[in-house]
């Protein structure tokens, strides 16, 4: 099959799944920057929610410690969001779906609007570089971005925040959660044929290049 251009891509629904840390916030900025898709992250969507008071609090608690929101209320959200005007080029899920059940709500979602995801790209790190990763991460309030302190330095004018899951013992919760309740989708999406593992470590750069690499012969 001849390679398909990164504009061509631009009808395509994407979902990135990998531990915390692992770099699916990162890639999915410069993926969807690229294509002019939006990045839909449902630790933002919830995030955002916090911050304007409209979260319970047990599902604060929840998120701070490191466990997983329920379902339904996920997929509430992803239902309305991507009926949004902008998702009509296609959209890249980061985060979403993270359980079983959130997948097949997916995919009995999109096919009510006769289409489907077209991939489920895998980001593969270690758990030794997660923690790391995660610690020292920082995001800039004005403008969303994330850097880290080590890796990727922030420039001298951000104003940055640390998120409250990444103190190193909710890492680690969160690494757990994942391997509980997040593996499981690789083989329900390998089993579909759309899964593409690609390897997160190296520099950033090096991590966009292998993800469009591994979009291209789709
Ligand atoms: P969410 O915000 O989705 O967090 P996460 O999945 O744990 O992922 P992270 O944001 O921690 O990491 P990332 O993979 O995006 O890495 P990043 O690019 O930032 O979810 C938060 C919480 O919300 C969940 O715990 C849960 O409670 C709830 N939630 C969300 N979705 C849910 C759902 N579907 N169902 C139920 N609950 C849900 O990179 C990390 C750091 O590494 C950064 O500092 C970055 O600069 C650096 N970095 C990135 N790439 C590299 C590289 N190649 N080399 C060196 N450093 C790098």
């Amino acid at each position: 099959m001849a390679p398909v251009s990164a504009n061509e891509k631009n009808g395509m629904r994407l979902t990135f799944v990998g531990p915390p840390g692992s770099g699916k916030g990162t890639q999915a900025k410069i993926i969807c920057g690229r294509w002019r898709i939006p990045q839909i992250s449902t630790g933002d969507m919830l995030r955002s929610a916090k911050a304007q008071g409209r979260l319970p609090q047990d599902l604060i608690q929840k998120m701070d410690s490191g466990g997983l929101v329920p379902d339904e209320m996920v997929i509430a959200m992803i239902d309305e969001r991507t009926q949004g005007l902008d998702c009509a080029p296609g959209y890249l899920l980061d985060g979403f779906p993270r359980t079983v059940p959130q997948a097949e709500a997916l995919d009995e979602m999109l096919r009510r609007r006769d289409c489907g995801l077209d991939v489920a790209l895998a980001l593969e790190v270690p758990p030794e570089l997660l923690i790391e990763r995660a610690v020292l991460r920082r995001t800039d309030r004005k403008s969303g971005l994330i850097y880290h302190l080590k890796y990727n330095p922030p420039p001298a004018d951000a104003d940055l925040e640390q998120r409250k899951d990444d103190q190193e013992r909710v890492v680690m919760d969160r690494v757990n959660t994942y391997h509980r309740m997040t593996a499981d989708l690789l083989p329900y999406y390998e089993k579909q044929g759309i899964l593409r593992r690609v390897n997160g470590v190296g520099l950033v750069e090096e991590v966009t290049a292998r993800i469009m690499e591994a979009l291209k012969t789709l």
